[in-house]
């Protein structure tokens, strides 16, 4: 982009404190800053100028909704012989590949760095990444072969993820079959929607959601490696639920069984009010409606049989077909607008680490990929057996209340 031309567009965009310090800049700097600025997409970045204070993200309008019914654990336990050597089947015929998004900031958790270098251990030290290193070992003994596991990071926190498995030898894991790639980077602006930056030469950029990582796999050649390989379906899960099953042969199988192109492991609500993402129907597609969309109606309406009609909770453990994800990887997707605490710097050049809330972030949801699909299967697990998600350091979803169940399980810490 020519000076002028960038010059317009950040006017145009009432940006013009980024002309200013463009201006500063000598030519490698401009270069930089350049960039950064032509590949903002402001119909997104314009979001946050009509963004109302007070909610936490932005609701979209929502179609019919209707509830989803899940197979159910009773009856997962009466096939699940049938379905584990089905899942089995399609594991050792190499068609089963696990994706890690591990690109997130983990600012709840509070700690610097990739959140899988978190060490929970009590006796002996036991970070988050050998955790799920370990529970994928557990189906890899059984299958007798290999799953590949394709790791997102971002710009914020790859060079540390990739060193960090490489002290640690990959955790046992042969190396051949551990790919990272990086996520895409999204502006981050003020309450009144003008782009931070966070250096003089470099707008605020943090990661862009877990949303775009089949788009991030794509442009960043890893899909070539699973195609290479003949995966036909990919396990996609977060990095801080440390009991969660990695291409759990059991739940592989029933989506196969099922002829669903998708599949998501889902747990029943604790309370109707529970802050969790419900997978139901939406205008006959599936689909998850957050709990702050939620109308009365969905929280507390009950079946004939007394339980919650809308009673199933995601837990960010998908199986997506590899063929559906090609299809509908173009595909727009929401935008969320997320407050976030924003390190930028000041007029003075100084950085500051704000602590409080004081801007937005826009980012893309892998829950909202479910409605791109045309079924899904819904898949229940036994909450206490698979959910100890790491989001803060104490109380809900936390180190301690994660430590407790991996306890309960068996897990030494
Ligand atoms: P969370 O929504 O918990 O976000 O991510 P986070 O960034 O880890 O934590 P907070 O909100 O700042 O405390 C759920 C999963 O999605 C991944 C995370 O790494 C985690 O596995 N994620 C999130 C990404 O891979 N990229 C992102 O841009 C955001």
């Amino acid at each position: 982009m020519i000076e002028n031309e960038l010059f317009d567009v950040l006017r145009e965009h009432g940006q013009e404190h980024i002309i200013e310090a463009y201006k500063k800049l000598d030519e490698t700097g401009k270069e930089k800053l350049a960039a950064q600025v032509e590949k903002i997409d402001w119909s997104i970045v314009e979001k946050a100028c009509n963004f109302k204070a007070g909610h936490e993200e932005f609701a979209q309008e929502r179609g019919k909704l209707e509830p989803l019914s899940a197979l159910e654990v009773s009856e997962i336990e009466k096939n699940k012989a049938k379905y584990e050597k089905i899942g089995l089947d399609a594991i050792m015929a190499g068609k089963v590949g696990a994706v890690l998004l591990a690109g997130g900031q983990g600012t709840r958790l509070g700690s610097d760095g990739p959140k899988g270098k978190y060490n929970i251990g009590l006796t002996k030290d036991v970070y988050i990444f050998e955790r799920l290193i370990r529970n994928l070992q557990d189906v890899t003994d059984k299958a007798g072969c290999f799953v590949p596991l394709y790791v997102m990071t971002s710009d914020k926190n790859n060079d540390e993820t990739i060193a960090f498995f490489e002290e640690k030898n990959y955790f046992g894991y042969p190396k051949d079959f551990v790919k990272f790639f990086k996520q895409e980077m999204a502006p981050s602006v003020d309450f009144n929607g003008k782009l931070y930056m966070e250096a003089v030469d470099s707008l605020s950029l943090s990661p862009n959601g877990n949303g775009g990582w089949f788009y991030s796999m794509a442009v960043t050649g890893v899909l070539e490696d699973v195609k290479a390989r003949g995966v036909e379906w990919l396990n996609i899960f977060a990095v801080d639920n440390v009991l969660q099953r990695i291409a759990d042969p059991v739940f592989v199988g029933a989506t196969l069984d099922s002829g669903c192109v998708s599949g998501a492991k889902v747990v029943r609500k604790a309370e109707p009010m529970e802050k969790i993402g419900v997978l139901c129907l939406e205008d006959g597609r599936p689909s998850i409606v957050e709990y702050y969309e939620m109308t009365e109606e969905i929280i507390h309406s009950r079946e004939a049989n007394g339980d919650l009609s809308y009673n199933f909770g995601v837990i960010l453990n998908y199986l997506f077909r590899v063929d559906q994800l090609e299809k509908i990887m173009n595909e727009k997707m929401p935008v969320h607008v997320v407050e976030k605490k924003i390190p930028y710097i000041n007029d003075n050049g100084e950085v500051i680490k704000p602590e409080t809330p004081n801007g937005y972030k826009f980012e893309l949801l892998v829950l909202d990929m479910i409605y791109l699909f045309e079924n899904c299967l819904s898949y229940e697990v036994v909450r206490d057996y698979e959910f100890a998600p790491i989001k803060n350091k104490t109380g809900v979803d936390s180190v301690e209340s994660a430590r407790a169940l991996l306890q309960k399980n068996g897990v030494e810490l």
